[in-house]
């Protein structure tokens, strides 16, 4: 047996979990006592979006194999981590307007605005928009991640493909996808409103997928009233109108075929 007590290079809860690197990456511009907090937030944010984008590339892969129990299975941790990611707004909002304006500052032109991971999250999502490269420097790892995310197949059409393995007739993509979100159309929402029809595992799928989309949409709604709340109608430090910018991100479906058959249910 392994002796535990022995000083050698054995793994450890810190060197397995990388602690040393993770507990050094928290680094204030300021003295102020509230930095911490916002700098924590936000790298456990990140984090999160790294363990969801994990967890949707397996999605998608079960989806392709029209392995439907997994896919749910997968779906379940998706959805519990966007409640989790959800619910941490309100630690953000322990903070006051004026203790976020004594540090504010000191972010210069920083903001969640260049944040490659959510933006990777959008375009996996179905985003399309070339715009969202600009703040990336395009030799750069962010600019390549997003790109692909953009010509990689979107969760949505993993769900179609998903819905032809299970014998229903799918129809194609239009090329080139139009830019944007995903546009609705009539002929996805007759195989969905077959899918619904029949009342098996592929439903169940889909109602996931409108969790998936309404939980998106949910964080959206909490990140823009902590905006609100904290800084008012300031411009944001991303340089965009700050809570009028991201007013207009609110209500948009990543899945509009999926809200357009409910009324025919
Ligand atoms: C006091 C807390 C916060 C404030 C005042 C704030 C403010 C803002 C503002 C004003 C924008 C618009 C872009 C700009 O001009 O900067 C923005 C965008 C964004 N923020 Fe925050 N934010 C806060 C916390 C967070 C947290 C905790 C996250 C978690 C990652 C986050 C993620 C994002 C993302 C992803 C965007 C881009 C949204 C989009 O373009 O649709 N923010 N934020």
């Amino acid at each position: 047996m392994t002796d535990p007590s022995a000083h050698s290079a054995a793994l450890t809860y810190g060197s397995y979990l990388a602690l040393d690197e993770l507990l050094a990456a928290q680094r204030p511009r300021s003295e102020e006592h509230d930095e911490l907090l916002f700098i924590v937030v936000h790298q456990v944010y990140e984090l999160w979006f790294k363990q969801l984008l994990h967890e949707l590339t397996w999605l998608q892969e079960r989806l392709h194999r029209g392995e439907g129990g997994h896919a749910l299975a997968t779906l379940k941790r998706v959805l519990t981590i966007l409640k989790t990611v959800v619910a941490q707004v309100d630690v953000i909002e322990t903070m006051t307007p004026r203790q976020f304006t004594a540090f504010r500052s000191r972010l210069e032109a920083a903001s969640g605005f260049q944040s490659a991971q959510f933006r990777v999250l959008e375009a996996t999502l179905g985003r399309r928009d070339e715009r969202m490269l600009a703040p990336y420097p395009p030799d750069g790892p962010g600019h390549a991640r997003i790109a692909a995310a953009m010509a990689a197949p979107s969760l949505f059409d993993s769900l179609l493909r998903y819905l032809a393995t299970q014998g229903f007739a799918t129809p194609a993509a239009p090329e080139p996808r139009p830019a944007g979100w995903r546009q609705p159309s009539e002929a996805v929402q007759r195989v969905l409103l077959d899918v619904y029809r029949a009342d098996g595992e592929p439903a169940l799928v889909c109602e996931r997928f409108v969790d998936l989309d309404e939980g998106v949409q949910e964080w959206r709604y909490r990140h823009v009233k902590m905006v609100e709340r904290t800084i008012g109608d300031k411009p944001g430090t991303g340089g965009s109108a700050g809570a009028q910018y991201l007013r207009s991100t609110l209500f948009t479906p990543a899945f509009p075929d999926l809200w357009a058959v409910r009324g025919a249910l």
